[in-house]
């Protein structure tokens, strides 16, 4: 669906498909560029990043591994803690390999952060982050994120992905979610 389709539910569209899919190309160039003549593993952390996986990995002109990881975080409300518990790990021995995760949004950083320092741990070659969206004015921790889609303003954003209670991921668009919606 499209954000003209529950335009009620919504309050500001932050970012189209349009405009999403013209910036994953830019960034499919960039890794193709910064990548050549290595292997390279994508990782996706489930579930919010499904459709930016799905999208960019196709953009590439080049052949790629791809694995998944589920983590949770675990804190009082929706808010990241930094304690992370791995709900699904991943299949894929990280010895020696270039990774590079795919994020759907940096938020505080806690969650990436911790997802850096224990993919260190398992002896990976190099670690880059690729996150479509990222929200500056809320980082708790700085991460040095190589490949970023668009920066936006700390508010709770659905679509592409992200949701609110496992609704709004089918959303095509990136867009701030009315505050009637969950009061
Ligand atoms: P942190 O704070 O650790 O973010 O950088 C961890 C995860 O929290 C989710 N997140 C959001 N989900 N709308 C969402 O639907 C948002 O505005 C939002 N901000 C953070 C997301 O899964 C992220 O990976
Ligand atoms: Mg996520």
């Amino acid at each position: 669906m499209r954000a003209a389709d529950i335009a009620d539910q919504l309050t500001t569209v932050l970012v189209t498909e349009e405009e999403i899919h013209a910036k994953l190309e830019e960034l499919a160039r960039r890794v193709e560029a910064d990548y050549a003549g290595k292997d390279l593993l994508l990782i996706g952390v489930l579930k919010g990043a499904v459709m930016v996986m799905s999208d960019f990995a196709r953009m590439l002109t080049r052949d790629i591994t791809m694995d998944w990881m589920a983590v949770s975080s675990y804190g009082a409300g929706t808010k990241s803690s930094g304690v992370v518990q791995i709900r699904k790990d991943l299949d894929t021995d990280l010895t020696g390999k270039h990774v590079l995760i795919v994020e759907d949004i940096i938020d505080s950083g806690l969650t990436l952060s911790w997802l850096l320092e224990n993919f260190a741990s398992r002896g990976a070659a190099s670690i880059e982050i690729l996150a479509l969206l990222r929200k500056p004015a809320a980082a708790k921790v700085e991460i040095d994120s190589r490949y970023v889609g668009f920066d936006i303003p700390t508010d709770f954003v659905v679509g592409y992905g992200l949701d609110f209670d496992e609704r709004y991921r089918n959303l095509r668009d990136v867009a701030v979610l009315a505050p009637h919606v969950y009061s």
